[in-house]
């Protein structure tokens, strides 16, 4: 059968080849599980619906979940995310650009919403019957799937959003538009397909919160496994990958110097954390906001000033959102910012600038500096005229403006991803001893000894040497000698 795919070109695929080449090298937690589970091939019968960025670091995952026997369609979670390079190069696979024999993938650098939409429906809609896992990043897949099974219960797609709607995803016209297209041509293929997924893995902050409001309402219709919170993805993707790619997109999108700037750090959990000492690194002053008082007495021990984001905005050169909220910086505040300062979100939607109230500002114009930098002028033609700079749209600019995190931080992430798709497809209907299933319809993190099996598979690859208890030190700390070496409760 021909591949169905849809990719920007796939003559890029010997250099999305190249890159990929190079990521294995750097992605040792990704490889080892090839190793070892490679024979066996456990993910063997998985069909997996992916919804991640397809960057080149995502055509390592995809290659390890098919050498560990699944199927896969992907899409991007992101219209600018994509590397298109490493999609051709997954959809040609070990074939040739005229014969792709590769992977799915329906994914490019730049899509509309439309186009957005259509590829995620495009990875649950498979030629041969259904998906049955999901590998998700943000929830937009998950989401789908929730909503069509829903609409299609109650024989209807509402005509537009409610307010509630609104909240959960402010694209929703459009995923209202798809389903309602969908249901007219077959009112019965996401009742199906929910049917048939055993589980969703689930890889960052915003989806994992998505995923907990539906455990809640007892809406939540598959397991989940939540990866973000797996210690080895949080506390180094959302911190270290975003100290490395948040300069990288400021960097690649406007290349201002950061050294003796004033930069604003909205939010100061592991992605602030990250961002801000990115930021004091090459030399900016910065200033961090937070509604949490932990969070702002952390920010102001680490030696940051705390402050309202209103009484910092003239002072502010670069702007910078990772709270995963709604609202955080609204067009009256860009109004009131210096002359060309930089604002962008690094955080998973882009609800948190106000893009919308942005383009309602009467007399306000859009001129494209280059593809995903915009600079918004106000007031031109008057003696007040001044603008900023916005980068990809308001969407996550390390990942629109430049490749994401790099490597070796997402094989971490990724490592997470390929042992949380293992247990979920493999300990479907399993039960426990008392006689409760393995896994329910509910939110669950990685066993610790897992996590720790993530950071261990890493520590070869940058030389270090881990100090082994002896067995007296074990029974005196009541851990065992081979982990896990921490109550669950523990906070790194
Ligand atoms: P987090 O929950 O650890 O941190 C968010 C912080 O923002 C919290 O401390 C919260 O108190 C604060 N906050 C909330 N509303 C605020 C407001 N109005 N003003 C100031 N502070 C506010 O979440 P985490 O893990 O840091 O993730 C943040 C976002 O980044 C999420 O949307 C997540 O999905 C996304 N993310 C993006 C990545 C990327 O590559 N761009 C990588 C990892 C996560």
């Amino acid at each position: 059968m021909t591949l169905d795919f849809k990719v920007a070109d796939l003559s890029l695929a010997e250099a999305g080849r190249h890159q990929i080449r190079l990521a294995e090298h750097e992605m040792p937690g990704l490889m080892a599980l090839r190793r070892e589970f490679g024979e066996s091939q456990p993910l063997a019968g998985a069909r997996i619906a992916g919804s991640l960025h397809m960057t080149v670091q995502t055509a390592v995952l995809i290659e390890t979940l098919t050498a560990l026997g699944a199927e896969v369609r992907w899409a991007s979670c992101n219209i600018f995310s994509t590397q298109d390079e490493a999609a051709a190069a997954v959809v040609v696979g070990q074939g040739t650009v005229e014969e792709p024999a590769g992977v799915p993938v329906f994914a490019w650098k730049n899509e509309s919403l439309e186009e957005y939409w259509w590829a995620t429906s495009q990875i649950l809609q498979w030629p041969n019957g259904e998906p049955n896992m999901i590998l998700d990043d943000g929830g937009d897949a998950t989401m789908l799937v929730h909503k069509g099974a829903e609409f299609e219960a109650a024989g209807a797609v509402p005509a537009a959003p409610t307010e509630d709607d609104v909240d959960y995803s402010h694209e929703y016209t459009v995923v209202l538009d798809v389903l309602r297209a969908s249901l007219a041509e077959d009112p019965q293929r996401w009742t199906r397909i929910a049917a048939s997924i055993q589980g969703v893995t689930e890889e960052t902050t915003t989806g994992v919160h998505r995923l907990y409001q539906l455990a809640e309402q007892g809406k939540l219709l598959f397991p989940a496994i939540n990866v973000n919170d797996s210690v080895t993805k949080s506390k180094f993707d959302n911190k270290y990958g975003i100290r490395h790619s948040l300069p990288d997109g400021l960097n690649r999108a406007t290349d201002v110097l950061i050294g003796g700037k004033v930069a604003v750090v909205c939010g100061y959990g592991d992605v602030g954390k990250g961002a801000a000492e990115a930021l004091r690194g090459q030399g900016a002053r910065v200033i961090v906001t937070e509604i949490d008082p932990i969070c702002a007495l952390q920010a102001v021990m680490d030696g940051y000033q705390v402050a309202n984001l209103e009484s910092v905005l003239a002072q502010g050169d670069i702007f910078i959102t990772t709270t995963g909220n709604k609202d955080v910086i609204m067009a009256h505040h860009m109004q009131a910012m210096k002359h060309q300062a930089i604002v962008g979100n690094i955080g998973h939607f882009d609800n948190e600038i106000d893009i919308a109230g942005l383009a309602r500002t009467p007399g306000v114009v859009k001129v494209e500096i280059k593809p995903q930098v915009h600079e918004w002028v106000f007031d031109q033609g008057t003696e007040r005229q001044r603008s900023i700079i916005m980068l990809s749209e308001g969407r996550l600019l390390n990942l629109g403006n430049a490749t994401g995190h790099p490597s070796f931080v997402m094989s971490n992430s990724f490592a997470n991803q390929t042992i949380a798709q293992i247990e979920l497809f493999t300990k479907h209907g399993q039960t426990r001893e008392d006689g409760s299933p393995e896994y329910d319809r509910q939110v669950y993190v990685l066993p610790k000894i897992l996590d720790e099996k993530v950071a261990r598979l890493h520590l070869d690859a940058l030389g270090v040497e881990l100090t082994e208890l002896s067995k007296s030190q074990a029974e005196y700390l009541d851990v065992d000698v081979a982990g896990p070496y921490k109550p669950d409760h523990y906070r790194y």
